[in-house]
């Protein structure tokens, strides 16, 4: 036990940092042009944001959530999303009051107690987008052509975009009683979480992974046919948009989503060959979340994506990018007066931007010219009894092994001179 990490957990490493490190870049890069900005929520909220937020009879907050009691005895959940999470600091932190749209963007941590396989995880990481203040369809698309925009940018090819509406208050429950009849005559057959989605959600049965389930719900009338004037008319809207910016989509009018917060537009990206993960990025309108949580009726849209699920795309794909840990300078230094003149120069590479290295167990000079070799030095720079005698060192091209003796007084300055060589 306290050598492994809890089930569902993993270590980022060193070796794997980089890929990481790549794709936020791209995701900051992103956000920038978009006009996102970045914000940082607690990693835990009071329990209560989720259960108002997401929905009482998800997945998420029925069987997901780590949820405890703390010391002073509030019960605390880490956030299994983020979208109740930036509500709360919208409305805690007025930001509505500059009167326009607020756009945010987070990457972090988020935790569901779900059965961990390959792209599912207990602890994951999401990249996520939420604008707070539009109602046009225009931002819809905006955020919709943001995912789009990742993940092609990321080189990533066969990713599938479904888009549906789920409708709004005023027009669902009359779908919700159509689903309803539909389904009656086969509740027997419906496994027991649809028998119990019938009643409290039954939208919820057309997302039912079950295969018999799936079967059952072939042929059910689609929402699409329910909408009002104005769910239908912003969907279309949607769809011009897209099709103007060259977004390729698909309407699948069983994608409802697992959180209830949703309004009109419900999107996912799929990347099909990820099987039951193949959902890599997911989300939409969420008109009465803000409401919900105690504010003014407020529009609202966003999606998030799971890093861990793109990573295993790119990786499928052959399109992470390699690591390049490459030090500028090594520094060989043989005895221990040699040690106290390599760290000063060690010292004074480093304030100038370059990376340098030595090795601080005094092994042998065959041995620091192969870690030399294993950090993928440019240079190395040689100090034994003889340099510090004539105030010169050795300064060796990894590459061609050309060696130059350079007055320690001259030393930075000619490395600064022979790396930006190269
Ligand atoms: P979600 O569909 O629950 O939506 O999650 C979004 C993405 O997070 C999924 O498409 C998937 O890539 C990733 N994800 C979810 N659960 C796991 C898991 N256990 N392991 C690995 N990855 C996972 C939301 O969270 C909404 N807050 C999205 C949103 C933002 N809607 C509007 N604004």
């Amino acid at each position: 036990m306290l050598t492994t990490v809890p089930r569902g957990t993993k270590d980022i490493l060193p070796d794997t940092i980089h890929e990481w490190l790549y794709l936020e870049n791209k995701i900051r890069t992103l956000c920038a042009l978009y006009g996102f900005n970045e914000i940082r929520t607690p990693i835990f909220e009071h329990t209560e944001l989720f259960m108002r937020g997401i929905g009482e009879t998800t997945d998420v907050v029925e069987k997901e959530m780590y949820t405890f009691p703390d010391r002073g005895g509030r019960s605390i959940t880490l956030r299994p999303e983020n979208t109740a999470s930036v509500v709360r600091a919208y409305l805690q932190n007025k930001l509505y009051a500059n009167g326009s749209i607020n756009k945010f963007f987070y990457i972090g941590s988020m935790f569901r107690y779900d059965k961990p396989q390959a792209g599912r995880y207990r602890e994951f990481h999401q990249f996520g987008v939420e604008a707070i203040g539009e109602q046009s369809p225009l931002i819809d698309a905006e955020v919709i052509s943001l995912g789009d925009a990742l993940l092609k940018g990321l080189g990533l090819k066969d990713i599938l975009l479904k888009i549906n509406s789920v409708g709004c208050p005023k027009c669902r429950p009359v779908y919700r009683e159509k689903l309803q009849a539909f389904f009656k005559d086969k509740f027997a057959e419906l496994c027991k979480d649809c028998q119990s989605r019938y009643t409290r959600n039954p939208l919820r049965i057309l997302d039912c992974k079950n295969p018999h389930c799936k079967e059952l719900a072939e042929g059910a009338p689609e929402i699409t046919d329910y909408l009002c004037d104005d769910c239908a008319s912003h969907f279309s809207e949607l769809q011009e948009s897209l099709t103007n910016l060259g977004i390729d989509f698909v309407l699948d009018s069983h994608l409802v989503r697992g959180l209830d917060y949703y309004t009109k537009t419900a999107f996912e990206f799929k990347y099909l060959p990820l099987g039951a993960q193949s959902a890599i990025l997911g989300g939409g309108r969420y008109d009465g979340l803000i409401e919900e949580c105690g504010g003014d009726s407020t529009p609202a849209v966003g999606f998030a994506t799971g890093l861990e699920r793109v990573l295993l795309a790119l990786e499928t794909q052959k399109l992470l990018p390699v690591q390049n840990s490459a030090c500028d300078v090594f520094i060989i230094a043989l005895g221990k007066k040699a040690e106290q003149a390599a760290i000063k120069i060690l010292q004074q590479l480093r304030s100038n931007n370059l990376s340098a290295l030595m090795d601080y167990a005094g092994r042998s000079m065959k041995s620091q010219m192969k870690q030399a070799n294993k950090n993928g030095a440019k240079y190395a720079v040689i100090i034994g009894d003889n340099e510090l005698a004539t105030a010169n060192a050795i300064v060796r091209n990894m590459k061609d092994s050309e060696q130059m003796a350079v007055p320690f007084a001259a030393l930075i300055d000619k490395i600064i001179f022979e790396v930006n060589k190269q």
